[in-house]
């Protein structure tokens, strides 16, 4: 099959005479013509949106330990093995994200504190608790120095990486997920491969989540979400909700985003 537009063609070939075994020939065209609709759609809508990123520029490699790294603050953003780890930027997606999880006002789970931006909201929500697992030495002491200035609540701090904490950890009504990879081969399998960087997260989430309860996470996603995103989704949540918060201002050297919004997902176990 091949499709030829305007700026673009699309060649696909069927390799297999068994490949998409529809029961009849014309289901099986139908439901290919459809996918490679999808796909034309998607390069047209990145055609326009493309032009308007920001510059950005290009990561280096993580070569250390991430629990013992310098994390170094300034300027509103959190460095860590020469990473962009957090940027105050994104501070109107952790307010939506944080409005979301704490809307129940129940026990919360937050992994990763970076700048605490999305933990600062969580309390504002007024939460019952809120318990934080942060994988970094020094973000874990800017974390406690931040739990003494709020003495009347209920926060539990624990250091680890969520891949080993979470076996310990019981149920609750709200799950906050914002790490980031702390390794070359998590960025190759969370960033690059993925379907979304918290989708290894996802069994977790809905293990450690109460009935009814909910669970957001940074989506790395522009306007939508992917099928194989929400396939994903629907394997764990019984449902989710998308939304997308714009007016997001990332800098021109900035490494990890590129344009004015993100999608929020709020899913439902
Ligand atoms: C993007 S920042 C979190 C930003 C935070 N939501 C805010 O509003 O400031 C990611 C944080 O997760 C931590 N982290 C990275 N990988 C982790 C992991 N596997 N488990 C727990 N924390 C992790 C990092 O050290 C960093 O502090």
């Amino acid at each position: 099959m091949l499709r030829r537009y305007k700026d673009f063609s699309i060649d696909v070939g069927l390799h297999r005479g068994s490949f998409i075994a529809a029961p009849r020939a014309e289901q099986q065209r139908w439901v290919v013509h459809r996918a490679v609709d999808e796909l034309a759609e998607q390069l047209r809508h990145l055609d326009v949106i493309a032009p308007e990123f920001v510059d950005g520029t290009t990561r280096g490699e993580i070569n250390a330990e991430w629990h013992g790294s310098e994390a170094d603050y300034h300027d509103g953003s959190l460095i860590i093995e020469g990473q962009q780890v957090m940027q105050d930027w994104e501070a109107a997606l952790m307010r939506r994200m944080a409005e979301r999880v704490g809307a129940g006002h129940g026990d919360i789970l937050e992994i990763g504190f970076g700048l605490g931006l999305s933990a600062t909201f969580i309390e504002e929500q007024g939460v019952r608790s809120h318990t934080i697992v942060e994988f970094n030495d020094q973000v874990l002491e800017v974390a406690k120095a931040w739990r003494a200035r709020r003495p009347d609540s209920d926060i539990e701090l624990i250091q680890g990486n969520w891949q080993s904490v979470m076996p310990t950890l019981g149920d609750f009504d709200g799950i906050f997920w914002d790490a980031f990879p702390t390794s070359e081969d998590e960025f190759d399998q969370y960033v690059l491969r993925d379907s979304t960087v918290a989708e290894a997260f996802f069994s977790e989430a809905a293990a450690h989540l109460r009935p009814g309860g909910v669970f957001t996470y940074y989506t790395n996603e522009r306007d939508s979400l992917s099928r194989r995103h929400q396939r994903s989704l629907l394997r764990y949540f019984s449902s989710f909700a998308v939304e997308v918060v714009d007016g997001l201002v990332p800098p021109a050297d900035c490494q990890y985003w590129w344009t004015d919004r993100m999608t929020v997902v709020t899913a439902t176990r």
